[in-house]
């Protein structure tokens, strides 16, 4: 079992429908998976159609009300979800401060998902305690980014972040760059793409995730792209983009 971060501290850059349609995409091909909605904001779970009120979710599981477990709710084969729950947004004010606070979320998973293939945890669009727990958690990052010029901006403060926990935790992480939102008709998004490649040479995901208004669609239909609408150019890159996270698949600069 692999716990994978898929993170970024800016917002709207893909963290969420990555997480959804790739995760789907990997259930899909047989590997047994889980995501965590680990974003306050709930959207995780009503991209996958999941919109009770009131649910709870992983935030009880690290106030230690429910195992992780109980948490789980199965969405389509292979593939499960651990909601936020309400709480998520307060839970550091909520905690018992005599627990190390870094350890929350890898404790409350435990060894529950020992027999999932992948944990994928769709993080918030901040820094600070969220982020730290999922860091904590996770053997893998997966790292959504657009081509605009503040997305770079981002880049860097992030691979500063996880350069610090790698430190800190001494080890290192395997990390995988995610080309999403991709407008390939402007100019800046391909001088983007050409930095990060310079940057990050082999750890890019060969595929591109380009701007698709289908894949803005289907979160209202509580459905990922493989079923809103499977023929279609962003579902057939999703597919190829689970294969590029399995085999490791990554662009070469001047072939993209
Ligand atoms: N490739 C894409 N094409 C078109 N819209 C997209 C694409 N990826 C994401 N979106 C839309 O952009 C918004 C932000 O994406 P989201 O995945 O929620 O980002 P994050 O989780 O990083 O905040 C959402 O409305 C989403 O539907
Ligand atoms: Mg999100």
């Amino acid at each position: 079992m692999k716990v994978v971060a898929v993170i970024n501290q800016k917002g709207g850059v893909g963290k969420t429908t990555t997480t959804a349609n790739l995760c789907h995409a990997l259930a899909q091909i047989g590997y047994k998976v889980t995501a965590i909605d680990f974003d306050p904001q709930g959207q995780l779970a009503i991209s996958l159609g999941v919109t009770a009120p009131d649910i709870g979710g992983i935030d009880d599981a690290m106030l230690d009300k429910k195992t992780a477990i109980q948490q789980v709710i199965r969405v389509r084969n292979n593939l499960a979800l651990v909601p936020a729950g309400s709480r998520l947004k307060d839970i550091e004010q909520l905690l018992d401060c005599s627990k190390p606070k870094g350890l929350v979320l890898k404790t409350a998973l435990g060894t529950y998902f020992a027999d999932q293939d992948y944990v994928f945890i769709d993080c918030p669009p901040s820094s600070g305690f969220l982020i730290a727990n999922a860091l904590v958690a996770a053997d893998q990052i997966l790292v959504p980014m657009t081509g605009d010029f503040l997305s770079l901006q981002g880049l860097s403060h992030l691979m500063g972040t996880i350069r610090r926990f790698e430190k800190a935790l001494k080890r290192k992480y395997k990390m995988a760059i995610v080309i999403s939102r991709f407008a390939s008709t402007r100019r800046m998004a391909k001088q983007v793409l050409n930095i990060v490649l310079t940057h990050f040479p082999k750890q890019v995901l060969a595929t591109i995730i380009r701007e698709a208004s289908a894949l803005a669609e289907c979160p209202s239909f509580g459905q990922t792209i493989l079923e809103y609408s499977p023929n279609s150019r962003p579902a057939s890159d999703f597919r190829d983009l689970a294969e590029d996270f399995l085999k490791d698949r990554v662009m070469i600069y001047g072939n993209e």
